[in-house]
C-alpha cells in the first residue's frame, strides 16, 4: 500500500446485505469502492454486535482492494492477532478502548498490519502527541459508534482541521466515519480528510442484483468533493 492522500471512498459493510457479504463486496468494488470498511462490534464497547474473525476470514478472499477493519471492541489487545490472521490490511483500535493504547498500536504494527487509531466524537486530539509517529491512520468518528444511518456530527470538522495541521507531512490517512453523504463529504475533504467511510450513502437503492446505484452513490460522493 503506497501512501497517497487522494480521495478514497470506503463503503462500510455494516450497511450491506448481511446474508450476502461476499457478493456485496465484489459488487461494490466493481462499482468503484477504494477500500472495504469492516465494522467489528462487540456489544460492550458499543451497544451493537456484528461479526468476528471467522467472518472476516471468510470475506477476505472477496476483497481485492484494502480490508480496513474498525475494531469497536474493548478490550482489544487479545483479538489483534486474530484479525490480522483473518487478513486485515489495516487494524484500527479506539483510543477509548483501554488504558494502554501505545501498547495496542505497538502490537498492531508488530503483526505487519497498518495501525489505525479511532477517536469518538467526544475525544479531543490532545492525546495524539505521543502516538502520531506510530499510526498510519486516524479515524475521526462523526457519529457515536454502533450503528449506520446516523446524523453527521458537524463539530468534528474543526477537529479534522486541527488534526490535519498536527499531522503535517507525516504519511497518515485521516479517515472519516459516520454520516458521510454528498452534503457532508466536502466539509471533511476540505478540512483535510482523505478516506471517507460511507455505509448507508453507498448501499442505498442498490443490491447485488442491481449494483449500479452503488457506483452512482460513490461517484456522487466523490463529485461533491470537487
Ligand atoms: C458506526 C460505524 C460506521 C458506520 C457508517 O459505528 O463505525 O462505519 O457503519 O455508516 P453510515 O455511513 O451509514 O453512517
Ligand atoms: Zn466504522
Amino acid at each position: 500500500m503506497t501512501f497517497s492522500r487522494d480521495l478514497k471512498i470506503a463503503p462500510s459493510i455494516l450497511s450491506a446485505d448481511f446474508a450476502n457479504f461476499g457478493a456485496e463486496i465484489e459488487a461494490v468494488e466493481t462499482q468503484g469502492a477504494d477500500w472495504i470498511h469492516v465494522d467489528v462490534m462487540d456489544g460492550h464497547f458499543v451497544p451493537n454486535m456484528t461479526f468476528g474473525p471467522p467472518l472476516c476470514k471468510a470475506i477476505r478472499k472477496h476483497i481485492n482492494t484494502v480490508m480496513d477493519v474498525h475494531l469497536m471492541i474493548s478490550p482489544v489487545d487479545q483479538y489483534i492477532d486474530a484479525y490480522r490472521d483473518a487478513g486485515a490490511d489495516i487494524i484500527t483500535a479506539h483510543i477509548e478502548a483501554g488504558p494502554h493504547i501505545h501498547r495496542t498500536l505497538q502490537h498492531i504494527k508488530s503483526t505487519g498490519a497498518k495501525a489505525g487509531i479511532a477517536l469518538n466524537p467526544g475525544t479531543g486530539i490532545g492525546d495524539m502527541d505521543y502516538l502520531l509517529d506510530m499510526v498510519d491512520l486516524v479515524c475521526v468518528m462523526t457519529v457515536n459508534p454502533g450503528f449506520g444511518g446516523q446524523k453527521f456530527i458537524h463539530s468534528q470538522v474543526e477537529k479534522v482541521r486541527q488534526l490535519r495541521a498536527k499531522i503535517g507531512d507525516r504519511p497518515i490517512h485521516i479517515e472519516i466515519d459516520g454520516g458521510i453523504t454528498p452534503e457532508t463529504a466536502p466539509l471533511m475533504w476540505d478540512a483535510g480528510a482523505d478516506v471517507l467511510v460511507a455505509g448507508s450513502a453507498v448501499f442505498k437503492g442498490g443490491s447485488v442484483s442491481n449494483p449500479k446505484p452503488y457506483g452512482e452513490n460513490i461517484r456522487a460522493i466523490k463529485a461533491s468533493c470537487g
